[in-house]
């Protein structure tokens, strides 16, 4: 797996829009990381590179935040309250069918019924200080197009 430093809240919008620029239709990425790591941040970051100017909130108590008046559509996820892992309330085969990019927070909660090919970011804080605005992305591509993916994004840190 490899990894990238992060040391601001604007780097890490930078690295989502490095993602936005980069992703297609029917890309799957998964963040995850505990409360605060700053995955709504980096969504942001996509949202903004996307045209989509609509402020992006954390979709916690709505699951799904649908944005489709941008480049392509955006579909904002956060499983955290779906720890039951009961996904009957979204229709999550009809998100993946489009022509869009979905981004889903708290993926561990529903990862057996997510398709086999994806994009992971893990992300965690280097300090154990509260206010450290140090982090740590680890990126995991899985399949032939996620390996491409993360490629693309990672010139944009070279
Ligand atoms: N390097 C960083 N990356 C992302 N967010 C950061 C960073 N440093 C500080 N922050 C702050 O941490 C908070 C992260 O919140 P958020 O993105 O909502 O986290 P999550 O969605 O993972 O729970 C924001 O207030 C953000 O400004
Ligand atoms: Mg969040």
């Amino acid at each position: 797996m490899e990894s990238l430093e992060i040391n601001s809240d604007e780097q890490m919008q930078k690295l989502g829009k490095a993602i936005g620029e980069t992703s297609q239709g029917h890309d799957l990425l998964l963040l995850s990381g505990d409360l605060g790591a700053g995955k709504t941040t980096l969504t942001k970051g996509i949202a903004r590179v996307l045209g989509i100017r609509r402020p992006v909130k954390s979709p916690t108590f709505t699951i799904v935040r649908e944005y489709r008046e941008g480049k392509m559509p955006l579909f904002h996820m956060d499983m955290y309250r779906l720890e039951d892992g009961d996904l009957s309330s979204i229709d999550m085969p009809a998100y993946l069918a489009e022509d869009g990019l979905v981004v889903i927070e708290w993926p561990q909660f529903i990862i057996d019924d997510l398709p086999k090919d994806y994009l992971e970011l893990s992300i965690k804080r280097l300090d154990d200080s509260w206010d450290s605005t140090k982090r740590i992305v680890e990126f995991k591509p899985v399949g032939e197009r996620n390996m491409t993916w993360l490629l693309e994004i990672k010139k944009y840190f070279e």
